[in-house]
């Protein structure tokens, strides 16, 4: 059994022994082991079958720490730090020798982060050392935005799952890198283009595989239900075609009220895109389990949050 709690001592006495946890983030639930510790690291990526040529992202809970992990701190960086720390920014920084090759993949890079999770926070300043936390899924499935997500990948497998109720952005961080100085989103994210633009500057966008074939691990499949999941404009028009199919509608507002499908599931009410993000992978997994044929999800406005919304879902239907 795995023990579902919010007791920070008994997580961070059993990060101490090189065994897992999985943590609360205002994004997902990640699941966390020492980045000094090999063993803790490969038994990540033996617990989510991720495969070793994608990297983890570093969770600490100061900026005081970067220059232990980072060589430079580049001043867009320190910018977007200022702006977004604690919060759902990965920073991509060439790396400390010290960091360990097994959390970056052999790059010369590290991705960090400051989570915006009380819980988390205070666990990490009880540690000695940071932790790496890849999402508390298995691999190409879909994030975790509750303790009780976890629990159903993972129940027995994991000794802990630290519960800090359900994640308040609900999808994964917005990853910025640097090349010659200039900034590059790898994964749009919890914090839209916008708001690291108004920060940054313009910034080069390379969020897909096509374009980064070894930066972030952006595979195309990613962040999956079981059942077969479609994006697209018009909902109307594939509910026609598809007449015999038991369908579960995901839509992004009540405007579109009248389908007759087997389960419609509204990630705002109000077309809220926040709230949309915060709901979308609850959402995808409540939809996983209704034993449906299709999921079928509305394509969102492309801007703000929209934007990463739609990727995720791009990703989903791989
Ligand atoms: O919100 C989040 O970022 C969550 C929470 C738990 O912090 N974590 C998360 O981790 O989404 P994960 O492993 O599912 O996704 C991390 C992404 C991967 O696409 C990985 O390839 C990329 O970050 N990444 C990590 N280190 C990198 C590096 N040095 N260079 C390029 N990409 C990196
Ligand atoms: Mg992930």
């Amino acid at each position: 059994m795995t023990l579902v709690s919010k007791d920070i001592l008994k997580a961070a006495e059993i990060l101490s022994r090189e065994e897992l946890v999985a943590i609360p983030t205002e994004t997902v639930y990640g699941l966390a082991g020492n980045i000094y510790s090999d063993t803790a690291i490969k038994k990540i990526f033996d617990l989510k079958k991720r495969p070793f040529f994608n990297p983890l992202i570093v969770h600490i809970h100061s900026v005081d720490q970067i220059m232990e992990l980072a060589t430079h701190f580049p001043e867009k960086a320190q910018l977007l730090a200022k702006a977004f720390w604690p919060g759902s920014l990965t920073l991509i920084l060439k790396k400390q020798p010290t960091v360990p090759d097994l959390i970056t993949a052999g790059n010369d890079t590290v991705g960090i982060r400051i989570p915006q999770h009380e819980l988390t926070l205070e666990l990490l300043r009880n540690l000695p050392f940071p932790l790496a936390a890849p999402s508390a899924n298995p691999f190409t499935y879909i994030s975790p935005t509750t303790a009780q997500h976890v629990k159903s990948y993972f129940d027995g497998e994991l000794e802990m799952i630290l519960d800090g109720g359900d994640c308040e952005n609900g999808i994964e961080s917005t990853i910025v890198g640097f090349e010659n100085g200039e900034p590059v989103v790898y994964r749009l994210g919890s914090i839209s283009l916008e708001d690291i633009t108004a920060i940054a500057g313009p910034v080069i966008l390379k969020n897909n595989k096509e374009q980064a074939p070894n930066a972030p691990g952006m595979l195309e499949k990613h962040y999956a239900p079981r059942t077969k999941t479609f994006l697209v404009e018009n909902i109307a028009a594939f509910i026609a075609l598809h007449p015999d199919k038991k369908i579960g509608l995901l839509l992004h507002s009540m405007d579109h009220a009248h389908f007759k499908v087997s389960e419609i599931i509204y990630l705002s009410k109000i077309g809220d895109l926040k709230e949309a993000a915060s709901e979308l992978y609850n959402a995808m997994h409540q939809l996983d389990q209704l034993d449906l044929d299709v999921i079928v999800a509305h394509r969102l406005p492309d801007k703000g949050l929209g934007k990463s919304i739609n990727d995720r879902l791009e990703r989903a239907t791989k």
